[in-house]
């Protein structure tokens, strides 16, 4: 049986990818992967606070309403990511407010500006990102990180409840798009799975808005499926849209600077990709399927090798853009 001609056109539920509108512009071969191959288009990162609103008071959109306009152009959905993050590139301005009715309010101010600019054009908001801590599976309450790094200390200035009004500020500037709460590690941790299912059952009770959850999944090819497994049932059994968020598969565990690819690794790779994919198809009802969406094209442009100091090829497309053993593992999972 021929094989189909994109993950597209094969997927029953939207493929997305993490995208880069610089390379979309001047990488042909990029271009025509994402082209071919996408229903979804997340920016990978400039659709982030860092990047849409660095200096206080000024708003940057050129480079995410170039990506916009070429997912209408091509009919592919537009998943938006992220209102809210802790991390070290949240912008310097903010994070150095220390006042809570302050944050409140820029934060109040950045979603309602963001979030009305886009409305209409996305179909989703990856509203607050994650939110808990590894250790504690509490709220994030650090305003520095181990590299002595300043956060946005969210939890410790604004207070524990914060997650919860950003979804009602969320909804508030567009009311029309679907809200996603956004998390990694859940295949591994189970104190942060446990927090993000206690968050919803909340959120229910008390009625903020919520449609669904994102589950990152920057894993590697030795991540127990029983975890993946029990993270996406998990979700699934909230009732809430399933969003596999941000899939990349990592051949390199060891993170080891130096590594020779081998037929093996990328045999390991296979696996667990179809693993992924039948495992969310198998288990996540169909009207809850919102998609999944791989972070990153090519092995020549993902985060990973950067984020890890280490050699890896995490994706489906080799670094020449050709297709690998991956690729055949979504297929084949589908
Ligand atoms: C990463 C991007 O891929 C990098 O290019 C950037 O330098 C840092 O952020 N979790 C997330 C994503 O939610 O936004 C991160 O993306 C990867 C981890």
């Amino acid at each position: 049986v021929a094989k189909p001609a994109t993950l597209q056109d094969a997927s029953s539920f939207p493929v997305g990818f993490a995208i880069d509108p610089t390379a979309m512009k001047d990488n042909a071969t990029y271009q025509k992967t994402v082209l071919d191959h996408a229903g979804s288009f997340t920016a990978e990162n400039v659709m982030k606070p860092s990047r849409i609103n660095a200096q206080k008071g000024v708003f940057s959109f050129d480079k995410a309403d170039y990506l916009i306009d070429v997912a209408q152009a091509q009919g592919k959905r537009v998943h938006a990511h992220t209102f809210v993050w802790y991390t070290n590139t949240a912008p310097a301005w903010m994070k150095q407010i220390k006042d809570s009715t302050e944050l409140e309010t820029a934060l109040k101010t950045y979603i309602q500006t963001v979030g009305t600019h886009f409305k209409g054009k996305v179909a989703s908001w990856d509203v607050v990102n994650e939110a808990f801590d590894n250790t504690t599976g509490e709220i994030r309450m650090a305003s520095v990180d181990d590299k002595g790094q300043t956060l946005l200390n969210l939890g410790g200035v604004i207070g524990k409840d914060y997650v919860a009004r950003m979804f009602q500020y969320a909804h508030h500037a567009d009311p029309g798009a679907l809200l996603f709460y956004n998390e990694y590690g859940q295949e591994t941790n189970a104190k942060k799975l446990d927090a993000v299912l206690k968050m919803v059952t909340d959120f229910k009770k008390r009625s903020i808005p919520i449609h669904g959850l994102g589950l990152q999944m920057h894993i590697n090819i030795n991540t127990p499926n029983v975890g993946i497994e029990n993270a996406i049932q998990k979700y699934a059994d909230t009732g809430l849209m399933v969003h596999i968020s941000e899939l990349d598969i990592a051949v390199n565990p060891a993170k080891t600077k130096d590594l020779t690819i081998t037929a093996e690794l990328l045999e390991k790779q296979y696996e667990k990709y179809k693993f992924v994919v039948n495992t969310y198809k198998r288990i996540v009802p169909v009207k809850q399927q919102f998609g999944i969406t791989m972070w990153g094209v090519s092995d020549a442009n993902s985060w990973i090798p950067g984020f890890c100091s280490c050699t890896d090829f995490p994706l489906l497309f080799d670094s020449q853009y050709k297709t690998k053993r991956a690729y055949d593992g979504f297929l084949d999972g589908l």
